[in-house]
């Protein structure tokens, strides 16, 4: 007999005690499940896009200096979770074992490959040896093992998409399904950013736009601009630093006549691109902050400070049906497909 387990992953925490899985600084990474956990033997992490460029940054863009860092991270906390960013990513992993409270489900077999739905800051997580690191896609591919608590989620790798391509997909989901619940007919849609998440979000808000509306794409790099017009993802490609918020207000206003953007999605992963999002927006319109390293504070003091009265959302990282959704995506945009797939197929 297991020993009983908290639906929340309660009895995981170590410190400090009362807090929840996700916000605990340590938890118990023993890969000996409780009755309600499955257990999973874990394949390859996806660091979140804001949290390796930090890593990349601090500790050095080789891959021995980053195997420290991210193993070094684990071992202090049991999860991973960027210790000044407190953001995580994702993993995939087949399943080892599974609780007798959860047998039951019948949705979910030993030795089937799954990737997890809930943020790595919040799953005990231990690795034994890093194998190799992608730093392009940042993907560390790994022997270990992960804890699922039983409200976690997790998909089912499919089987007509590359396992690297489904990875890096997943980690950012929730973005473009958010894109899909919120963009409506007519919009302008501007999404800032266009790296994986940019480019599910701008083939679903011009799909929810439709004709009559519009969609920017604003992004730093000049390469993956041309890439972005080549994949004929979006109506207007602006070659933006966007944390230069006068010039992104300058070049919205140009796009749209002076109308501004409806729905303004941020996807990109460095600090200081509050105020581009808002000041690219009407007044009337919504910033969705999906962007891990986006300060509270700056959004909703510049926000004020500018008298933009705008909606701001803060980017859930799980959306009901999320999953689905963005695999959808690469099934219906067979040139974005294989575009990821030549980034993330090594
Ligand atoms: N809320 C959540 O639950 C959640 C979950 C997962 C990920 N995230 C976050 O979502 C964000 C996007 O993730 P991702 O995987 O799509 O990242 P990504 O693939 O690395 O894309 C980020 C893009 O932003 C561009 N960029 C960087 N600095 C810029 C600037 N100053 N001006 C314009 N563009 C700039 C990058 O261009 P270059 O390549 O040229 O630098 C890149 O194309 C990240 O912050 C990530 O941490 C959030």
């Amino acid at each position: 007999m297991k020993k009983t387990g908290h639906p929340l992953g309660l009895h995981r925490v170590i410190e400090p005690k009362g807090s929840l899985p996700q916000a605990a600084f340590k938890v118990d990474n023993t890969p000996e499940i409780y009755d309600n956990e499955i257990l999973l033997d874990v394949e390859v992490l996806n660091i979140t896009s804001a949290s390796f460029l930090r890593l990349k940054k601090e500790a050095g863009a080789s891959e021995e200096s980053l195997a420290r860092a991210v193993s070094c991270i684990i071992a202090e906390r049991g999860k991973y979770q960027d210790p000044v960013l407190g953001s995580g990513g994702m993993l995939v992993g087949t399943v080892a074992e599974i609780g007798e409270k959860l047998t039951g489900r019948n949705d979910l077999a030993i030795g089937d490959r799954v990737a997890t739905l809930v943020s790595l800051t919040a799953t005990p997580l231990r690795v034994e040896k890093i194998l190799r690191i992608n730093r392009a896609t940042d993907q560390v591919w790994v022997k270990g093992q992960a804890v699922i608590f039983e409200r976690g989620l997790y998909a089912r790798i499919p089987d007509d998409l590359p396992l690297e391509v489904s990875l890096a997909v997943m980690d950012v989901a929730g973005a473009p399904a958010m894109v899909a619940q919120s963009v409506k007919p007519g919009n302008t849609a501007l999404v800032i950013g266009g790296g994986k998440a940019g480019l599910l979000c701008l083939h679903e808000a011009r799909k929810r736009a439709g004709s009559d509306g519009k969609t920017i794409a604003a992004e730093f790099s000049e390469k993956r601009c041309r890439e972005i017009q080549a994949l004929d993802l979006a109506d207007v490609v602006l070659n933006l630093d966007v944390t230069k918020p006068v010039d992104v207000m300058e070049a919205i206003s140009e796009a749209t006549s002076g109308t501004m953007a409806d729905f303004t999605i941020n996807v990109v992963n460095v600090e200081n691109s509050e105020m581009a999002s808002i000041l690219a927006t009407k007044t009337s319109g919504t910033v969705f902050f999906y962007n891990t390293a986006t300060s509270f504070t700056k959004a909703a003091l510049g926000a004020e400070s500018v008298g933009a009265p705008v909606k701001m959302l803060i980017g859930n990282g799980y959306v009901p049906g999320h999953a689905e959704l963005t695999f959808r995506i690469l099934r219906e945009n067979r040139a974005l497909r294989r575009f990821f797939e030549s980034i993330y197929r090594k």
